[in-house]
């Protein structure tokens, strides 16, 4: 069984297209066909070793769910239900997409809300991420400087994201390996 398995929220799409852009670059022999998460269970986030996780952000710095307005339940209906699990041994990597300069003042905020709970839940989040290259005010996922996960804008930087994904995939590589 492939050993990465890839979840995502996505309302417009884009976090997907990311998504599946990681499991072509990874192959069918690493990663698993990519999930969107509000077809997904937590036993079937368990069944890998590593997790790679994708999510907008929505609202106000917030996860994409029925409240901020996205077309099916999503993250924000999802984390609620990994209360108490947990994911001793498992390494998750996080993406995330938003719009810097609509949005300048809340970021790519919504990884946060998946780096707190699977940190919660005893995971080893890797993929941390150089601010540098996006311009910004404020972003709740900047954790001591650098963001908790991969930054991408696919509206303002989308020339950026192939070059960006190649390396966040090479630096997180040796889990799978
Ligand atoms: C109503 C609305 C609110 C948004 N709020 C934020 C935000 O707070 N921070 C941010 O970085 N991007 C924000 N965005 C931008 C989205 O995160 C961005 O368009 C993303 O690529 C959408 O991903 P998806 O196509 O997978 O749904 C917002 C977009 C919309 C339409």
């Amino acid at each position: 069984m492939a050993k990465v398995g890839i979840f995502f929220g996505t309302d417009t799409g884009k976090t997907r297209q990311v998504a599946k852009s990681i499991a072509r670059t990874l192959g069918s022999e690493i990663a698993a066909k990519p999930v969107n998460v509000r077809n997904a269970t937590v036993e079937g986030l368990l069944e890998y070793d590593v997790l790679i996780l994708g999510t907008p952000t929505y609202g106000e710095g917030a996860l994409p769910s029925l409240e901020t307005g996205n077309m099916t339940e999503s993250w924000g209906e999802f984390l609620p239900k990994l209360k108490g699990a947990d994911f001793s041994g498992k390494t998750v990597a996080i993406y995330g997409l938003g719009n810097q300069e609509t949005y300048p003042h809340e970021f790519v905020s919504a990884m946060i809300f998946l780096y707190q709970t699977f940190t919660e839940c005893n995971a080893t989040v890797v993929g941390d991420w150089s601010t540098e290259g996006y311009e910004f005010t404020h972003s709740e996922s900047v954790v001591d400087g650098r963001f908790v996960g991969l930054a991408l804008d696919n509206e303002i930087q989308k020339d950026l994201t192939p070059e960006r994904l190649t390396q966040w995939l090479a630096m997180i590589a040796p889990t799978w390996q």
